[in-house]
């Protein structure tokens, strides 16, 4: 009893009304971002010669014991951010919380430091020669769009200009590395299996309605891909409930409570996994949720704000905010162990629970458009507390993928 009851208030909590046009976000981007390509920024590059294979030294290979899931944050404005607002021509406005005014930067100088190792040092030549010949492809929500965006922009700097390109065909991005015939590209899906809201600019936040079974028309466009990284998550958190269709009679729309509906589609997916996926040649991935700071009591007892204004990381280990809900986090756990193909679960949420600072706020946009002056100065309605600026938070998730890439690289791909 107890139990539904708190789960119910976490769902519900999630979204306060107010927050769900935020994720409508996504839509308007994808127009908006076609009048950025134009940009020609002259960016620091340096030539390479074609090299030969990655050489991959023993401090670039993750310690099979090391949990890098498990660490702090440390400051070190020498080697962070790992690039800049300016020097990435391809971030969305959406994250470029400098160029919309944040003050401070100081969430672009943390480093995530593993308890028991090091992460390697992050090199993009290094990661361009792993995914030579090869597609990296970010499938998920808006939330995962700034990781693909993070990663293009950890790369981007050391390809020469004219031997890279950048391509919006929705619902996907391609980012190229011409001379590595490598791409990098995302897919937007923020359920993973089919529903309503997968139109890349056409989609209602308000009404939802998923196929929880439906799946292969997603899956035509990412079975040729080598690396797959998925995501999905706040899409779900809408209300405790969420209509959605399901076999036997796929026609029928009906209520599932939204725990229920999420195994459903990720067994779904799993099943399409094992029938697509070879495990010689491809590479699968699953994001754990991205974790939102609605509330600031839950950091800071009897506050009464959100992430707006929040300078520094949260320092005590064990904190876990209630954006994070434990029943999503099971459910990844239990699929992903039952699944026949190999699935490296990045498990991202504790590390980045503590990151209250790193949220876009009010130096972000809605419905496609920056805050205007009086929205900015009411905080409390509109402070986005899920997506996170950039450079920032999902630069580190990339760190942590491209440390098990080369890994895996070098005990043969
Ligand atoms: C880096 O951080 C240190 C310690 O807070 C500070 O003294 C120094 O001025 C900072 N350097 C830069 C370039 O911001
Ligand atoms: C499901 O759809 C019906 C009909 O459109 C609507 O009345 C109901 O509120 C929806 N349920 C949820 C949980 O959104
Ligand atoms: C959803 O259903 C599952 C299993 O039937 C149950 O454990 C869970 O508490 C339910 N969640 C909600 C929000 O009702
Ligand atoms: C992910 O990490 C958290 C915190 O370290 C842990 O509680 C959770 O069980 C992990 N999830 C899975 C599916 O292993
Ligand atoms: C999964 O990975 C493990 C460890 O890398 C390996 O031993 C196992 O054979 C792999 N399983 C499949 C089905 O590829």
């Amino acid at each position: 009893m107890s139990v539904q009851i708190s789960f119910d208030h976490r769902v519900q909590s999630l979204f306060p009304v107010v927050l769900v046009s935020i994720l409508i976000l996504g839509s308007a981007r994808w127009i908006l971002d076609g009048l950025k390509s134009e940009n020609s920024e002259i960016f620091k590059t340096y030539r390479h010669k074609n090299r030969e294979a990655v050489f991959v030294s023993d401090e670039d290979s993750l310690e099979q014991s090391c949990n890098v899931f498990e660490g702090q944050w440390v400051w070190d404005n020498v080697s962070y951010p790992l690039y800049t607002e300016k020097s990435c021509p391809y971030l969305v406005k959406q994250t470029t919380c400098q160029r919309n005014g944040r003050p401070d930067s100081y969430y672009q100088n943390w480093r995530w430091k593993p308890s028991s190792c090091d992460l390697p040092r992050f090199d993009a030549l290094k990661l361009l020669d792993v995914l030579r010949g090869k597609r990296l492809m970010f499938i998920g929500d808006s939330v995962q769009r700034g990781t693909f965006e993070s990663m293009v922009c950890m790369v981007q700097s050391v390809i020469p200009e004219g031997k890279k390109s950048f391509h919006r065909i929705p619902p996907m991005k391609i980012f190229k590395a011409e001379e590595y015939d490598a791409t990098i590209e995302y897919y937007w899906a923020p359920f993973i299996v089919e529903s309503i809201s997968d139109h890349a600019t056409k989609h209602t936040v308000h009404k939802r309605l998923v196929n929880l079974d439906a799946i292969d028309k997603h899956g035509k466009s990412w079975e040729e891909a080598d690396i797959l990284v998925f995501e999905s998550y706040v899409w779900w958190m809408y209300k405790p409930q969420i209509n959605a269709t399901y076999r036997p009679k796929t026609d029928e729309v009906r209520e599932y409570n939204v725990t229920n509906a999420y195994r459903i589609a990720l067994e779904t997916w799993a099943k399409w996994l094992e029938t697509t996926i070879d495990p010689m040649k491809q590479r699968v991935f699953f994001m754990s949720m991205s974790p939102t700071h609605l509330w600031s009591w839950e950091w800071k007892p009897g506050s009464d704000g959100n992430c707006f204004n929040e300078l520094y990381p949260i320092n005590n280990p064990s904190y876990w905010g209630t954006g994070s809900n434990l029943e999503i986090m099971e459910i990844l756990g239990d699929v992903m162990q039952k699944v026949r193909v190999n699935v490296t679960l990045l498990n991202i949420t504790q590390l980045s629970e503590y990151r209250k600072d790193g949220h876009t706020t009010v130096y972000g946009e809605r419905k496609g458009k920056l805050l205007t002056k009086e929205q900015r100065a009411d905080p409390k309605n509109f402070a986005d507390c899920i997506h996170w600026c950039l450079p920032g938070v999902p630069d580190t998730w990339n760190e942590i993928l491209y440390a098990y890439l080369l890994h895996s690289h070098r005990n043969l791909f």
